[in-house]
């Protein structure tokens, strides 16, 4: 293995998109940021120097930070930000990870602009478990706004209000050719007839479920969130914010050109947000004018499309790649997803909207949670966080009357490598999405799934078991429930959230302590000396 090292100046850099110039936050300049390349096993140090007026932090996201939860990067929860003019080096090992997995800003929402892709490529001589493609292709999707970021920012955070969609959605930083006042159009892939291309697809956006499709192609699944699947192939992908996919193009059709569709999904679409944004395939060899095929998305609310994308993923679960589900419990949680109104004297009508988990809607801390709890600094956080929610009720019957919620830094202790099953259960309260709710430090395995109330003594019955998908970030269906089991054999502070921006400022957030365990290298390492200062 080797060491990879990278440096990520953040800096503003004017940047021009629907016809418009704006100055945004980037990495070394650039929107999508740069793509990191390593290999399975090897240590990545990045240099983040700050430039900018704002407090910075980068989460390596799907990257598991064994022991190394000092380079995890969520503000307050693991470190404190860097300031403007501070540098911070994050020093992590991939072990035992190969895929696409992505990195992005962790702190207000800087992440709309300050994101990237991680490659990881297996330790050399070791193949994919597929036909090797013949070439590989980074595909960043995410979202644009005409208005500063910052007022976006502004209006969910301290009025509470649902804050404006984006103005487009974009793929490699790019609209498409309609849109985009940039003279190449938009993003291009050149094809040659029969060669095989291997997209990894990352959902950057801020606060948007995607479909992604291509004219006139299939594509193979062969890879989320760096964990292998059993290859399936299907029209169309759903990617939610912070999932990744890798998917085998085959360039089988004839010369022309053929355009790829991202679009919106909801489960019941209350916004107008129909912003398609295009890319194409290009073929080599003779293109006439007539050649381009059109792609139709499929419909914003194609609950069917997703679900049945969604029912195909499953674990490869080969000899060389088993799925090691656990099979036996020491904690049963039950999470609900919720929303709730408290009083905001600067808001319009009193009152603004917060979301909760349980019924608790939780507080940024001014220290770092996992300083905390390595310093045992006590008045930080609690570790009462409820197993259940504080006020459970019939998730698809009448919405309760009281929308109270409590307010606090609950945290919820796990032992060292104890097994958790934990049941997340969307009450319908915050339509119309799914929830992309990202653990960070696991891959967990999503045993089950259902619409309406989560039966305890009905529906594990039907969990699988055997091969269920392995990831980092899973989407909990409208008033629906998903169940996950990992194994905390990470000791730190791991922050779990909504990956919808939107939800996360409103409080749709908790994180787990998993304390050390006996044997020498069962706990978390020494912080770096420049770990930067709250
Ligand atoms: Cu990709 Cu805590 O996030």
């Amino acid at each position: 293995c080797r060491t990879r090292n990278y440096k990520f100046n953040v800096v503003m850099t004017n940047t021009t998109r629907l016809c418009k110039s704006k100055p945004i936050v980037t990495v070394n300049g650039r929107f999508p940021g740069p793509t990191i390349v390593a290999r399975e096993d090897d240590i990545v140090t990045i240099k983040v120097v700050n430039h900018v007026k704002y407090n910075v932090s980068i989460h390596w996201h799907g990257v598991r930070q064994l022991r190394t939860g000092w380079a995890d990067g969520p503000a307050y929860i693991t470190q404190c930000p860097i300031q403007p003019g501070g540098v911070y080096v994050y020093n992590f090992t991939l072990t035992g990870q190969r895929g696409t997995l992505w990195w992005h800003a962790h702190v207000l929402w800087l992440r709309a602009t300050v994101h990237g892709a991680i490659v990881i490529l297996p330790t050399l001589r070791v193949p994919y478990p597929f036909p090797n493609p013949n070439k590989e292709v980074v595909v960043v999707l995410g979202e644009w706004w005409k208005s500063d970021t910052e007022a976006v920012i502004n209006q969910a955070q301290k009025l509470g209000q649902a804050p404006n969609i984006s103005d487009a959605h974009t793929i490699n930083g790019n609209p498409g050719p309609t849109k985009t006042c940039l003279a190449n159009g938009g993003f291009k892939l050149h094809v040659d007839q029969g060669k095989t291309y291997m997209l990894r697809i990352v959902n950057a956006a801020l606060n948007e479920e995607l479909f992604f499709k291509i004219a006139d192609h299939k594509l193979t699944v062969v890879e989320v969130d760096a964990v292998y699947v059993k290859p399936f192939t299907t029209d169309t992908i759903l990617i939610a914010p912070g999932q990744t996919t890798n998917a085998i193009v085959t360039a089988t059709q004839k010369a022309g050109k053929y355009l790829v569709a991202v679009s919106p999904f909801m489960d019941a679409p209350i916004a107008v947000d129909n912003f398609t944004a295009t890319a194409s395939l290009h073929y080599s060899g003779t293109v006439t004018s007539t050649t381009t095929k059109l792609v139709a998305p499929p419909p914003q609310n194609s609950t069917l499309v997703a679900n049945t994308f969604i029912k195909s993923l499953r674990s490869l679960n080969s000899a060389t790649y088993p799925a090691k589900v656990p099979l036996t419990i020491d904690h049963s949680l039950f999470f609900t997803i919720g929303l709730g109104i408290n009083p905001c004297k600067t808001c319009v009508n009193g009152s603004r909207v917060v979301a909760d988990i349980n019924n608790i809607t939780f507080v940024m801390p001014t220290t770092a949670l996992l300083q905390a709890h390595y310093f045992n600094i006590s008045g930080v956080f609690t570790d009462d966080f409820p197993s259940k929610p504080l006020m459970p009720y019939n998730y698809t019957g009448t919405q309760p009357t009281n929308f109270a919620t409590n307010k606090g830094t609950k945290l919820y202790r796990l032992p060292y490598n104890s097994t958790v099953q934990l049941v997340l259960q969307d009450t319908g309260m915050i339509a119309p999405e799914s929830h992309p709710i990202h653990l960070h430090g696991f891959n967990f395995f999503v045993v089950g799934r259902g619409i309406g109330n989560f039966n305890p003594n009905k529906d594990p019955k039907n969990f699988n078991l055997v091969d269920p998908v392995e990831r980092n970030t899973v989407g909990v269906p409208t008033g629906g429930w998903t169940a996950i089991r990992f194994k905390a054999d990470n000791p730190g502070v791991w922050f779990m959230h909504c990956h919808l921006e939107v939800h996360t400022t409103w409080g749709l957030k908790m994180a787990f302590v998993v304390d050390n365990g006996k044997g020498p290298n069962e706990s978390v390492i020494p912080p770096p000396s420049d770990l930067p200062k709250c």
